[in-house]
């Protein structure tokens, strides 16, 4: 996880006298990519369990309307396990049960998933489905769940599941692990694949599938999972279910949420060098205004979530919120952070004593960071953040926003404090001004290239020079010990028409595969994290792709511990 806080200006100082800097630039500057932001909507799992039929669907998705939620964001109404008989016909279809799956309309055939989904569209919603990676699915493996024990996981079958999911016009699919776990296989293999059946679906329909990946963080995906198989935006698991353990009998409908769990999913699904560019962790789905917790901890559970840009998947029945969840689940303010374009996560900037965090995430407007004060501690607690901390000018003055009262505190400088109370977090924006990124040019004689990379003009990107990657390139860039992380803004140039990716290892930790937009010929640019360190030798940050195309790299721009 990433723990220090920014660091001081008199680093920036050492690091301009021994490093080839270009010149420096406001961070995350004109030309960003805009990416897809990280889905929104309700999920039938952590109230339903295997009990999930047409009726529910109907009745959830038309909650989801009724009580704002769907004018707030959340379009997804997305069934998860239960949808399904277990068995397949001689062709190898799905068999779904007509009872569960009725007509919906005249002209419908009973048992054809696309009643459901036709109904989830009528209402402009999307609608989301479920299978698993392996030769059966979670239920066949839990008896406890009930009757309908699937025995259908989609192995052998990838290409006619998600082919049959996108004619039934479905936008969304989780890909969840039992069977594929039991089997032993390798997630990172088995998911790529399914992403390649996904495209293939989508070529052959026009339709496209939101993917979802549910492996609970096994092998960490993280290192592999952003843009696999050549998506173009894709959620990951990062720990096991929120919800606790399955209770007998068959159902663990309102199963009881615990903030324990929410708390340590949250710490779990913190991998912000991997998040960027509508690739995003996934905590799980969210059990606010479920049994269980209350309602500051519901406002917690809706700020770590926003904190770090996760989905915003609800598992609570929708028809039994009350106004404060519901209140909660639709702050516009707080889901801005969350949906913010520049698709980063948070990262822990300050722990002062164990328990009292400092949370931060730089957003896509200029010079706004939104800000989580949180005390995990059983006393009531002054707790402070600093400019410096959040990647602002030390000394500067900044606005203060509450996003929980929905009021400007104030106008600061260099730093804020709030008293917060004992399992209680304060979620602020905080508008001041940037300190300067430091840009390293690609094309810089101090850099390393590798694998026959070479230094071309930029042409039309804005002066230096850049470096394609592809047939096992590298680029690697040396930088300064800096005291703590750092976003890192990368400068490219992907001018095919698809994503392109690269992997990006940082001083010999696992590397990040990292997803480039298409930009045309004139560059664009993303951002990432980096876990850097604050002593030793260099930093040194290697691009490479084993791809025969890759993107070509003008610049990195650091904020965080280079200024
Ligand atoms: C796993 C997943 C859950 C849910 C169940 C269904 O536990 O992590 O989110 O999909 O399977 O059985």
């Amino acid at each position: 996880m990433l723990k220090n806080g920014f660091g001081s200006l008199l680093a920036v100082l050492a690091l301009q006298l021994f490093f080839p800097v270009i010149g420096s630039s406001p961070l995350f500057a004109a030309n960003r990519i805009s990416v897809p932001p990280p889905p929104m909507g309700w999920s039938s799992w952590n109230s339903f369990s295997n009990t999930v039929d047409s009726n529910v669907i109907m009745q959830q998705a038309n909650a989801l309307v009724s009580s704002g939620m769907q004018k707030a964001g959340y379009h997804y109404i997305n069934l998860d396990e239960g949808w399904w008989l277990g068995d397949r016909d001689k062709e190898g279809n799905i068999l779904v049960d007509p009872k569960q799956w009725p007509v919906l309309q005249p002209g419908e055939r009973a048992g054809d998933m696309s009643n459901i989904v036709r109904y989830i569209h009528s209402l402009g919603l999307k609608a989301g489905i479920y299978t698993d990676a392996g030769e059966a699915g979670c239920s066949f493996y839990s008896p406890d769940l009930g009757p309908r024990r699937a025995h259908t996981g989609s192995e052998n079958h990838y290409d006619q599941d998600f082919l049959q999911f996108a004619k039934w016009g479905f936008d969304y699919v989780k890909v969840d692990w039992c069977g594929g776990s039991r089997e032993n296989l390798d997630p990172a293999v088995q998911y790529a694949a399914i992403a390649h059946a996904i495209e293939r679906a989508k070529r052959l329909t026009g339709h496209s599938l939101f993917y979802s990946i549910c492996n609970w963080g096994k092998n960490s995906p993280w290192t592999w999972a952003p843009g696999t198989g050549g998506v173009t935006a894709d959620i990951w698991r990062t720990s096991g279910d929120i919800v606790g353990p399955i209770v007998a009998n068959s159902i663990r409908a309102n199963g009881k949420a615990s903030f324990q769990k929410v708390l340590s999913n949250f710490d779990q699904g913190i991998h912000p060098q991997a998040q960027h560019t509508g690739f995003y962790n996934d905590p799980d789905m969210m059990v606010i205004g479920m049994p269980g917790l209350s309602e500051t901890q519901n406002r917690v559970h809706m700020s770590l979530w926003a904190i770090s840009g996760a989905p915003l998947i609800e598992g609570a029945d929708l028809t039994k919120l009350s106004k404060s969840a519901t209140a909660i689940l639709t702050n516009s303010e707080v889901l801005a952070v969350d949906q913010d374009s520049l698709g980063l996560q948070g990262i822990l900037v300050a722990q002062p004593n164990p328990g009292i965090q400092v949370w931060s995430k730089p957003l896509a407007r200029p010079g706004e960071h939104a800000v989580l004060l949180l005390n995990r501690t059983a006393a009531s607690t002054p707790i402070s953040v600093t400019w410096k901390e959040i990647g602002l000018k030390p000394s500067s003055s900044a606005t203060v926003r509450d996003l929980w009262v929905r009021k400007n505190v104030g106008q600061f400088t260099s730093s804020y404090t709030a008293t917060v109370s004992a399992g209680d977090a304060a979620m602020l924006l905080v508008h001041g001004t940037d300190a300067e990124g430091i840009r390293y040019a690609a094309g810089s004689p101090s850099n390393d290239l590798g694998g026959g990379a070479i230094t071309k003009p930029c042409g039309p990107c804005s002066g230096g020079s850049r470096v394609a990657l592809g047939g096992r390139r590298t680029l690697t860039f040396k930088i300064a010990p800096v005291q703590g992380d750092a976003y890192i803004q990368i400068s490219y140039i992907n001018s095919d028409p698809s994503i392109l990716t690269a992997q990006l290892q940082v001083n010999g930790q696992i590397p990040t595969s990292i997803a480039f937009p298409p930009t045309g010929n004139s560059g664009g640019t993303i951002a990432i994290a980096a876990n850097l360190k604050p002593a030793g030798n260099n930093n040194r940050l290697t691009f490479s792709s084993s791809a025969s195309a890759g993107p070509e790299i003008i610049s990195i721009s650091l904020l965080g511990g280079s200024r």
